[in-house]
């Protein structure tokens, strides 16, 4: 991650696309009105580079699904509205790298809402997190193992499911950010990090979705940055795969709010966590950090507590595919 404020314009990309030979009634024809709907306010369509035969369009009669999709959200009237929505009782929560830093935090605001919570972490616990999370009454499990294994991410949801019952929430926080050089940035620092921050984050999704689809309900929440939307110097692993996961939360998002599952992401800005610990220790780097948040200090874990209850909670049942800056305003200046 940089530590130098940055003013990024996302420019508005022309995509060069070839379709097929482009000749109606041939498969180039149907890539042609994909590329209308993919591309609808564009004056002509791009050209394709991708062989058209590798394009599948989503129909509802095509759906993998064996599930109907859900035919809408119950009405809910003005009356009906309740802080009560924003309790998770009787939900149960995985949150990934839920032992420390603002997993932790995750996992305590989940608990104290009244969620049970399932931590899956390469860190040890050394009980600081389940005497937090018992102290609020409910039940945390924990397990220690890394996410990049094959396999590890189908233990941990059905470690949940089997745990408490089901899986509710999702919360992948679990990430890493190795700083270095473009000369010494590799594919030993690249590969690391695509592994736990996008892949991992995917296919903890993925295996939720075998429960949250046939219960009609889920909460998935993906932990992106404020280098979702910004470059960074010295880590572009760390930009491509928080910019990969804020692409993921909009996909998955797509296709599963018609079975009431809201799939979004929260983006914080700079927490003093141990992520942070080479910006925050280099005076220099520091106070860049300060100079560009306008609200003139570091954020703390506690600070994403509440914004990640409301995302796990009913009261967002509305809310879809967003990526939710808590970044004490880093990203407007
Ligand atoms: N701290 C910040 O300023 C900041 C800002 C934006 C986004 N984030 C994101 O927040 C998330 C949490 O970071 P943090 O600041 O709490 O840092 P942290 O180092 O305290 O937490 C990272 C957690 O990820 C877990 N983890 C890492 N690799 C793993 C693996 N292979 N398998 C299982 N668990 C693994 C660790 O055990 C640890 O619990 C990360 O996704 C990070 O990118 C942090």
């Amino acid at each position: 991650m940089s530590a130098v404020p940055r003013f990024v314009s996302i420019a508005s990309a022309w995509f060069r696309i070839r379709v097929g030979t482009g000749s109606p009634g041939d498969s180039g024809g149907c890539s042609l009105l994909l590329i209308e709907r993919l591309f609808p306010t564009l004056s002509s369509p791009p050209r394709l580079t991708i062989p058209s035969h590798h394009i599948v369009i989503p129909t509802p009669s095509s759906s993998p699904h064996p599930h109907p999709p859900k035919a809408g959200t119950p009405s809910v009237d003005i009356t009906d509205f309740h802080p009560r929505l924003f309790s998770l009782d009787g939900r149960n929560a995985i949150v990934t790298g839920g032992n420390t830093g603002l997993g932790q935090a995750f996992s305590l605001a989940l608990a104290k809402a009244g969620a049970n919570v399932f931590v899956a972490s390469a860190l040890a616990d050394d009980g600081t997190t389940r005497a937090l999370v018992e102290a609020t009454g409910r039940r945390m499990e924990f397990l220690k193992a890394d996410l990049t294994e094959p396999g590890v991410p189908r233990q941990v949801v059905r470690g949940c499911v089997e745990a408490f019952g089901s899986v509710d929430i999702l919360v992948n926080s679990a990430g890493i950010a190795t700083l270095a050089t473009v000369e010494e940035f590799g594919r030993a620092e690249w590969d690391p990090m695509v592994a736990i921050n996008l892949t991992a984050a995917f296919e903890l999704s993925h295996e939720a979705t075998s429960f949250m689809i046939p219960q009609r309900s889920g909460k998935i929440i993906n932990i992106a940055s404020v280098f979702s939307v910004l470059g960074g110097r010295w880590s572009p692993a760390y930009a491509a795969t928080k910019h990969g996961i804020a692409g993921f939360t909009k996909a998955y998002c797509d296709e599963l709010a018609q079975y009431n599952i809201q799939v979004n992401a929260l983006a914080p800005g700079y927490f003093a966590t141990r992520i942070t610990e080479a910006t925050r220790t280099d005076p220099e780097s520091n106070q860049r950090v300060l100079d560009h948040i306008p609200a003139a200090r570091w954020g703390e874990a506690a600070d994403l507590m509440g914004a990640v209850v409301f995302l796990a909670s009913r009261a967002s049942d509305y809310i879809n595919g967003v990526v939710l800056p808590v970044d004490g305003g880093y990203l407007v200046r």
